[in-house]
């Protein structure tokens, strides 16, 4: 190569150095643009958690809405805590005051997930083990969707939930709405609509290939082993199973952050929701309680149930 052959090239390189150059101090101005006009925040980081200590940690022991700060007779700022887990948001719904200067706190139990709502610039990557948070004031009363926007497994394109906004007249009724404690049998389904119906469906039927049917089946497997159930909903379930000649690999969460009182009533309500006439002995809180203390693991409950007999 010869000396201007040599100049030739080099003087390409500079100018293609000089494209890249602008192109970052472009993107640069683009991104410090948004933030400044278009309202965009970055969420901040504002505590680190395990999953397991999550249930334990006053902020999140019970998720949900607290109004946080009243004024001249109506709620100015409020907190949110949020908890994601495959697949679902607790609270599915959240009711939230028009106005309020809202700040979230929010986590994952397991794996990642997203949170975005829409017609909002809230979009949040909740990672297992951090706390994250932002703060948004809705201005407009409505109904807002939520969904999860990063993969979470088979039951992601399920993953989603509400952001209701109304004025602050309403507000009072309508936070004050979930089922009277003590009715065990209207918790189970309450719990059953919140957590369980974006895999085992409301009508009980399952998803092929993923998610076993209830109906019918629950009873088996209560009659096969009564302690099989409540070992199923506090440690979960992984491996593939088969319900007649059907195969479901899908996996099942561990639900322990739930009560007694919730566990025992969703399943009873999974045991006399589709099955009319099985009338089984219901599960009672107290009965939950034991199982509690058992070092089992999702593969363990897999194993158990490998040993039960099942007829169909
Ligand atoms: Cu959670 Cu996708």
């Amino acid at each position: 190569m010869n000396h201007e052959q040599h100049e030739a090239i080099a003087r390409w390189e500079r100018r293609w150095l000089n494209v890249a150059g602008l192109l970052l101090v472009m993107f640069v101005i683009l991104i410090a643009y948004s933030l400044a006009t278009e309202g965009g925040h970055i969420a901040q980081r504002s505590g680190r958690t395990t999953p397991e200590k999550l249930t334990s940690l006053e902020l999140f022991e019970e998720p949900g809405v607290k109004i946080t700060r009243v004024g001249a007779g109506r709620p100015t700022e409020a907190q949110v805590t949020l908890v994601a887990q495959a697949w679902v948001f607790n609270p599915a719904e959240i009711v939230l005051p028009v106005g309020a200067v809202t700040t979230f706190y929010l986590t994952s139990r397991d794996v990642l997930h997203g949170f975005q709502v829409e017609d909002t610039n809230i979009n949040v990557e909740l990672i297992p083990g951090e706390i994250s948070t932002l703060t948004y004031t809705f201005d407009k009363p409505g109904v807002y969707r939520t969904t999860c926007n990063e993969y979470c497994g088979l039951s992601h394109q399920n993953m989603m939930g509400t952001v209701r906004v109304v004025y602050p007249g309403e507000f009072a009724e309508a936070s004050t709405a979930p089922a009277a404690e003590g009715d065990t049998e209207a918790v189970g389904e309450g719990v059953y609509t919140t957590n369980c119906v974006s895999c085992h469906q409301a009508d009980g039927q399952g998803v092929p290939g993923a998610f076993p049917p209830l109906a019918g089946h629950a009873a088996a497997l209560l009659e096969a082993d009564r302690s099989y159930l409540p070992r199923l909903l506090l440690y979960g379930l992984e491996g593939e199973i088969t319900v007649g000649s059907d195969s479901y690999n899908g996996q099942m969460p561990a639900w322990s952050q739930l009560s007694d009182e919730e566990i025992a009533g969703t399943l009873n309500y999974i045991l006399s929701a589709w099955d009319e006439g099985a009338a089984p002995e219901p599960y009672t809180p107290e009965e939950i309680a034991p199982f509690r203390d058992e070092p089992l693991s999702a593969e363990d409950v897999y194993a158990l149930r490998q040993t039960l007999s099942l007829n169909d």
